[in-house]
């Protein structure tokens, strides 16, 4: 007896036929042919369309096809389409070859857990692992954990560094937990990311307990300023700050700290990949004297969300404070994905890392990194020569700061751009002062675009002027 329920035979025969799947993807087709020539931000008209998905959970099963025509007839126009002229946060376009493989991907719907669970995701990790360590010039016994983004991964490498740190003094913090534990000092900057505050607390160190070492005016930690390392400090450093794009001085630092038994983390969500280009490399200089690095594909890499990768130099210090047993290193030859992540099931996240760096190879991300950082340049270029604008930092990779006259000025001229839709940048505080902030993180950007959206600025600024008298 073949008996079916009503929703069975009805996804049976989705299935089958798969006119589902190809109205998705011809959705999805439409939607790549304007994503990067329409607006910037979706309209009023768009947003106010999203009350159509407000209603309560139905209570029949519904149509299919209806269900991916509504997605796209109200959240298509919704997206934000992070073209060559989105500058926002530090949000990266996609690489046309790794949107693709992500697909093909979907459609295998593996969980990337376990090698038996799913065997290509297994070898492409591996085979990943080994390029970003060539690529970066980190020692073979480093290992890779593919995770959501660079906010998991930072969380990955404080449980690392803690699990290590005291395991070196006796204690194992997997058993034993953090009461009654050795102290761990934890030592960053007043320019670390937020997302490096968050996986502080996250791991129990406490944000009152971190000591804070000074900045200069980029954004950089002043090496002469750190206290006193030792073998119970976990020291955090940062390539590219989130607003002026600064390093700090990984030379001066990561060698000498290590020396003294500190663990180095380095939070590289976007910029780490300097250190895999021939001509910005110099701003990794000494970085490989680390321990931990996170970094994110989705950010300069142009990988599609979510893409993160911790890498860390200590494989037993990672598995161990991952995963519920240590026994595995010793038990178990084959690399398990899930070992070297926070999750368990995980979806095949590496496919698109895999795919944009085979498409890309080293020439690729060289070239394609170099002209964010090209661009960037050109932005700046132009709006520090425009009145009314100043460029506050030296743009040494993709990052720009720029701010009006006052506050008040800056904020309405950010607004104005955002209104304009020709351009998306987004606003920060810069040293106390309100700044906008252009992140060139898309492989889509041409000279056109920047000076379309300078272009932008200048009316922006025009308009706020006039509006003002
Ligand atoms: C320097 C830095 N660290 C960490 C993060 C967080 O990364 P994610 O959003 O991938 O978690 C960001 C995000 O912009 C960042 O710029």
């Amino acid at each position: 007896m073949n008996k079916k329920t009503n929703i069975q035979s009805a996804m049976f025969a989705e299935m089958q036929n798969k006119n589902l799947f190809r109205k998705a993807k011809n959705h999805a087709f439409e939607y790549l042919e304007s994503a990067f020539e329409r607006d910037i931000f979706p309209t009023e008209a768009a947003l106010k369309n999203l009350e159509k998905f407000e209603e309560s959970m139905p209570e029949k099963s519904g149509d299919g096809e209806q269900i991916i025509d509504l997605l796209n007839d109200y959240g298509s126009p919704a997206a934000v389409p992070y073209n060559g002229r989105y500058f926002g946060f530090v949000n990266g376009s996609m690489i046309p070859t790794s949107l693709a493989a992500k697909n093909l991907s979907i459609y295998w719907d593996q969980n990337a857990a376990m090698h038996v669970m799913s065997p290509i995701t297994a070898k492409l990790e591996i085979v990943v692992q080994n390029w970003l360590i060539e690529l970066f010039g980190l020692p073979q016994h480093t290992v890779a954990g593919f995770v959501s983004g660079t906010s998991m991964a930072n969380l990955a490498a404080m449980a690392a560094a803690r699990y290590r740190l005291l395991k070196n003094k006796g204690w194992d913090v997997t058993e034993q937990g953090l009461f009654g534990a050795p102290k761990i000092r934890v030592v960053t900057h007043t320019h670390i990311h937020s997302s490096i505050l968050k996986a502080i607390s996250l791991a129990g160190f406490g944000k009152a307990n971190i000591e804070m070492v000074e900045c200069d005016k980029h954004g950089k930690i002043i090496p002469e300023k750190l206290p006193e390392l030792d073998d119970s400090t976990l020291l955090i450093l940062q390539a590219g700050n989130v607003s002026s794009g600064a390093y700090d001085d990984f030379a001066t630092i990561c060698k000498a700290a290590r020396d003294k038994g500190a663990w180095i983390h380095i939070d590289g969500a976007f910029g780490l990949w300097a250190g895999a280009t021939k001509r910005l490399k110099h701003l990794t200089k000494g970085f490989e004297h680390a321990h931990s690095y996170a970094v994110d594909g989705h950010k300069t890499l142009n990988t599609p969300y979510d893409s993160g990768v911790i890498l860390c130099q200590d494989e037993e210090a990672l598995i161990s404070a991952l995963h519920t047993s240590a026994s595995y290193l010793a038990s178990n030859e084959r690399r398990e994905g899930m070992y070297l992540t926070p999750e368990m099931s995980k979806r095949a996240r590496v496919v698109e890392m895999w795919a944009a760096l085979k498409y890309l190879g080293k020439d690729g991300v060289d070239e394609m990194i170099f002209e964010m950082h090209e661009r960037a340049k050109q932005f700046a270029e132009i709006l520090a020569k425009t009145v009314g604008f100043e460029v506050l930092n030296e743009v040494v990779y993709n990052q720009v700061i720029v701010k009006c006259a006052t506050d008040e000025m800056t904020q309405l001229v950010m607004e104005k751009v955002q209104e304009l839709r020709e351009c998306w940048a987004g606003g920060a505080v810069w040293e106390g002062e309100q700044v906008i902030r252009i992140s060139v993180c898309s492989w889509a950007t041409t000279s056109e675009d920047i000076v379309r959206s300078a272009n932008s600025f200048k009316k922006a600024l025009a308009l706020v002027k006039s509006d003002l008298t």
